[in-house]
């Protein structure tokens, strides 16, 4: 399973990059809001960082305005993914994006059939978003779960990117559904090296060999 890391933050991604966790990154128009500086700028830092995908989010809402936007930002760099938003112009734009070669995450993802249509119009990813489902009392997974059915049925090459991610058990679940990617908020990733029984049996080891002064 490939862990990216959703954030713009370049400290964040640097220090997941040095942990080996960082097989790419996600960014959208609010994580690149909390940051300081040019959009293009973070996401050229970015690509310098990490080799791997790094998806970058078109503002526009109609196909020729993201069509234009994500040319540009394909140029960028090799390993630009652009991400589109789940609607009928965003299909459309997949749909001419992905004969030109340009990766594409369609992404905003709430039901199965969005993620079908997505894999049908060539996108390279599709980015169900679960923890905004878990919000209003849907369960989020149920979804990633779905959508790997749909797509091993019919053997899409379009890889499942789990967004929204909460907790670590939204990252245990969908790695036991055979999600391709998860998308990990850098506190989120944190919580999973730790647990108190590691704690308590270093303790436990140090303790000891102190004891008998070695
Ligand atoms: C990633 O592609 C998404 O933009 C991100 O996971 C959204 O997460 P949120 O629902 O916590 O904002």
């Amino acid at each position: 399973m490939k862990f990216f890391i959703d954030t713009a933050n370049i400290e964040e991604i640097k220090e997941a990059n040095s942990m080996g966790m960082a097989d790419g990154v996600t960014t959208n128009p609010t994580l690149i809001a909390r940051e300081k500086g040019d959009f293009e700028d973070i996401i050229k830092e970015i690509c310098k960082i990490v080799d791997g995908p790094i998806s970058a989010e078109v503002i526009s809402l109609d196909t020729e305005g993201m069509l234009k936007e994500a040319r540009h930002l394909a140029s960028i760099h090799k390993n630009i993914v652009v991400k589109l938003p789940m609607t009928i112009d965003g299909i459309k734009a997949t749909r001419q994006l992905s004969k030109e070669g340009i990766k594409i995450n369609v992404t905003l993802i709430f039901s199965p059939l969005q993620a079908l249509m997505a894999a049908k119009a060539g996108a390279t990813y599709v980015s169900p978003f679960i923890g905004r489902l878990d919000d209003i009392s849907n369960e989020g997974i149920l979804l990633v779960e779905q959508i790997v059915e749909i797509f091993n049925n019919y053997a899409f090459d379009t890889e499942v990117i789990v967004a929204s991610v909460r907790n670590p058990l939204h990252v245990l679940d969908a790695a036991l559904m055979g999600a391709d990617i998860a998308t990990i908020p850098f506190k989120v990733l944190s919580k999973f090296a730790s647990h108190p029984l590691t704690d308590k049996g270093i303790k436990a080891f140090l303790d000891d060999w102190n004891k008998a002064n070695k």
